[in-house]
């Protein structure tokens, strides 16, 4: 298909197609591949960036969203309940089970992070966020803010309120909470860290931040965008941790492809506040039904089997991986992977962007993370064939070999 306008300049603003001058251009999706309109076949390990989490053109979604739009609501507006609420949100109680039983739904995790925090401003009366450095919680205000990797935005958004302490620094935490902690609304972390490259937190230390914040009104919020809905091979890192926070942000995996966000968290928090949070678009009725039809379907097969599959497979290639003097790291838990590439051993900045490109054009899609984009990310749906782990790991292992024969 020809495109009549510079696909490279489509947005200024984007990072759109900086892998390749002349990009796929997807016509359609069948499982873990995405087609071009020229018919070659891509390994989708990046899942529209972690949201297609069954795979793509999946029956059971496609045949209720259809559904669905037959019933002829496709969106009630911001302050309405339909059928298709009360249905989801019964459906998420049971799903997320622990404490959680008041929802807000968003657009995207970026919103459902401004609202969390919101939340926690107006529950506590107080302005202060400690967050974490190789945090990432979205590019909208607060989220922004409450974000390490703040990118190209990082002189715009600075506020002396948010607070960074180190990831995984006790004495770091220690320090900065008892200082701030009279002020202090709320402590926002990720589990796993997702977009700075899958960094664990230690048990040791999301286990001090829950205890510190146990005798204190400041909310302790994790955003699990990314982690949710079964990437860690549990429902949800705060089962991997055992660790319930006041807040849970939820994205991504939620809407099965469509655009939902949303936060959870117990009646016990105040969150009377009219006029607070609120956009358009949020629970868009699509998207509320196409997750509704996502997690009963999740709890008929048997899902965290599945990722845990994956996960043996990428276990055993830890030790192949790690035979590359450039890689310094293949690490990850269920079906969220990544190598770390040393882009010193090619003297170049950003080389690991080389690689992807070279992978695309071998027709392997994968993630970009890492703090500083050195992080190759796979991260394949849970439909993914044993054959197709396979075939992918393969066309890494031949850029990987081509690679060091050229640089050694
Ligand atoms: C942990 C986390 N929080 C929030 C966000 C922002 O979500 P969205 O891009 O849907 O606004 C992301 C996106 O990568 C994320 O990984």
């Amino acid at each position: 298909m020809k495109a009549h306008f510079n696909l490279k300049t489509l947005s200024g603003l984007g990072k759109y197609f900086k892998l390749s001058n002349k990009p796929p251009i997807f016509l359609y999706g069948k499982k873990e591949f995405l087609i071009d309109s020229n018919n070659k076949k891509f390994y989708d390990f990046a899942c529209g960036s972690g949201t297609t989490m069954l795979g793509h053109n999946i029956n059971v979604l496609n045949s209720n969203i259809k559904k669905n739009i037959d019933r002829g609501i496709l969106h009630a507006g911001p302050h309405f309940i339909t059928t298709s609420h009360i249905k989801f949100f019964n459906q998420l109680s049971k799903f997320l089970k622990y404490k959680f039983n008041i929802f807000n739904t968003a657009t995207n995790g970026s919103e459902a992070t401004e609202t969390a925090l919101k939340l926690a401003f107006h529950h506590t009366k107080k302005k202060k966020i400690i967050y974490f450095d190789g945090s990432y919680h979205g590019r909208t205000g607060y989220s922004l803010l409450s974000s390490d990797m703040k990118g190209v935005n990082k002189n715009y958004f600075y506020n002396n309120n948010f607070i960074k302490c180190e990831f995984n620094n006790i004495n770091d935490f220690k320090k900065k909470f008892n200082k701030h902690k009279k002020d202090l609304a709320a402590v926002i972390i990720e589990p796993i860290q997702g977009t700075s490259g899958f960094i664990f937190s230690d048990k040791k230390f999301l286990k001090y931040l829950y205890e510190s914040l146990k005798d204190c009104p400041a909310l302790l919020i994790f955003d699990e965008t990314w982690t949710g809905f079964g990437k860690t091979g549990y429902n949800f890192a705060y089962e991997l941790y055992k660790i319930t926070p006041d807040v849970l942000i939820l994205g991504k995996s939620i809407g099965g492809g469509l655009p939902l966000g949303l936060i959870a968290f117990n009646k016990n928090i105040n969150h009377n506040h009219t006029g607070a949070q609120s956009s358009t678009f949020q629970g868009n009725i699509l998207s509320v039904n196409n997750s509704y039809n996502l997690m009963k379907y999740l709890n008929k097969i048997n899902y965290l089997k599945k990722i845990k599959k994956i996960e043996t497979f990428f276990k055993k290639k830890i030790k192949i991986m790690n035979s590359y003097d450039f890689v310094i790291s293949f690490k990850g838990i269920g079906s969220m992977w990544g190598i770390e590439i040393d882009n010193k051993f090619f003297n170049e900045e950003d080389f690991t962007n080389k690689i992807r490109s070279l992978l695309l054009e071998n027709g392997l899609i994968t993630w970009e993370c890492g703090k500083n984009s050195e992080v190759i990310g796979l991260v394949p749906p849970l439909c993914v064939s044993n054959k197709s782990l396979q075939d992918a790991l393969n066309i890494i292992l031949k850029i990987f070999n081509v690679l060091e024969k050229k640089y050694n």
